[in-house]
């Protein structure tokens, strides 16, 4: 290889590589669950999977998180987090919380309510319900945020 052509080839190396170092570093989820809930260890391994890097805490009550980080339950599931400043409930998809990092709007959270089956972490072999990922605002009010339809 001549010079020139070594001298190139570093040089698009470097472009290609640049972009990975100039992402920011994904944001710790910090996830507080019950010890005794199965489906939010698999959440926890979606989110691991997706890139995230998970610090779980486990507390017997989730409702406390819940009133501390100022969610209502009406919009409660069975574990909390919090990531880049907003709060996760439920099993919200990966890609809908990288979705709200990179548009940071002005909002409380994400929550998926309830336990709906085909969420992240309560995957049924065979079936796909529908289910909402909904944006919640400082006021406490939703908005749809993400559908998945029934398929
Ligand atoms: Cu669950
Ligand atoms: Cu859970």
């Amino acid at each position: 290889m001549s010079r020139r052509h070594a001298l190139s080839a570093l040089v698009s190396m470097l472009v290609w590589t640049a972009p990975a170092f100039a992402a920011a570093p994904m944001p710790q989820v910090d996830v507080f669950k019950s010890p005794y809930c199965g489906c939010c260890g698999a959440w926890v391994e979606h989110m691991k999977a997706a890139g995230f890097v998970v610090k779980v805490t486990e507390v017997t009550d989730t409702t406390a998180t819940r009133k501390r980080l100022g969610l209502s339950d009406a919009y409660g599931s069975c574990h909390t987090a919090t990531v880049g400043g907003y709060v996760l409930e439920g099993h919200v998809p990966a890609a809908e919380v990288k979705r709200l990092l990179a548009g940071r709007p002005a909002a409380l959270g994400l929550a998926v309510p309830g336990m709906p089956p085909s969420a992240p972490g309560m995957e049924v072999p065979g079936r796909k319900d529908a289910y909402e990922v909904l944006l919640i605002d400082k006021q406490g009010k939703s908005s749809a945020f993400a559908n998945y339809p029934k398929a």
